[in-house]
């Protein structure tokens, strides 16, 4: 796999960043690892502090959409093989996550996703180039809801910032959460970023591809709402309108 020098539109590298996960010794099943084993070497991308060359990753030129915080993957491998005319990277921490999405690859014969276990915001810093994403999804990420911990959040205006960056004219950000004031939150972060615009008044209706996902579910037996917010990135002259 081949790499280049990262853009000089990215910061320089800091490695001191809030995470927005705390890796847990989570059981690996035997299955998991297996999958795990077998599949990261096919499709597994190694982070690495270089751009991704995508035509060498998949061979093939497609719309490219990331998933960030994959969690079991079954959402992830749903959407993958019901948009084949696009390529779809996800990334997750956790090991049996990754085990479970490479089952999923492996079962439903996808050749059109790839997986990075990795912390997403060093992945997006210094992997993916500058309008180069047509989508990117982030499904039910922790919600972090004690406010000491807000600052954990992945919503925040830096690192939506640097999606936006990421995103293709006319590209997709597309997030989901069961937790109103999260909600609330990224409404309020996308609405501010220059890059960006609403896809709908306030919150979307969730659009076909997003089935409902395994931490949606579980909200939903809670008794939790459910809240999409969709927006895009606006042409370049319409941003420099909207500062
Ligand atoms: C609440 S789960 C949701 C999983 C899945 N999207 C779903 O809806 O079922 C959030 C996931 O995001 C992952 N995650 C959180 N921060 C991340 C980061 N910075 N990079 C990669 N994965 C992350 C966690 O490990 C966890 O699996």
């Amino acid at each position: 796999m081949t790499h280049s020098t990262p853009s000089p539109e990215d910061p320089a590298p800091q490695r001191n960043h809030i995470r927005s996960f705390v890796l847990r010794q989570g059981r690996v099943s035997n299955a998991q690892q297996r999958y795990y084993d077998e599949g990261m070497p096919r499709w597994g991308i190694v982070y690495q502090p270089a751009l991704l060359d995508l035509s060498g990753v998949f061979g093939t030129h497609a719309p490219l959409i990331l998933e960030i915080g994959c969690g079991m993957g079954e959402t992830t491998a749903m959407i993958a093989a019901a948009r084949p005319e696009c390529n779809f990277i996800g990334i997750e921490v956790h090991t049996p996550g990754v085990g479970s999405l490479l089952k999923e690859i492996a079962t439903r014969e996808l050749n059109n996703l790839r997986v990075i276990q990795h912390d997403a915001v060093e992945v997006v810093r210094d992997m993916i180039a500058p309008g180069t994403l047509a989508g990117i999804h982030i499904f039910f990420p922790d919600p972090w809801p004690k406010k000491r911990h807000h600052k954990r959040r992945l919503i925040q205006p830096a690192f939506v910032h640097q999606l936006a960056l990421r995103l293709a004219p006319c590209g997709y950000i597309h997030c989901a959460t069961d937790w109103e004031e999260y909600a609330l939150q990224m409404l309020e972060v996308f609405s501010g970023e220059a890059l960006l615009q609403n896809t709908a008044r306030g919150f979307a209706l969730r659009p076909g591809y997003r089935p409902q996902t395994k931490f949606e579910t579980r909200g939903l037996r809670l008794g939790h709402g459910v809240w999409d917010v969709i927006f895009t990135r606006r042409p370049a002259e319409s941003a420099a309108t909207a500062r």
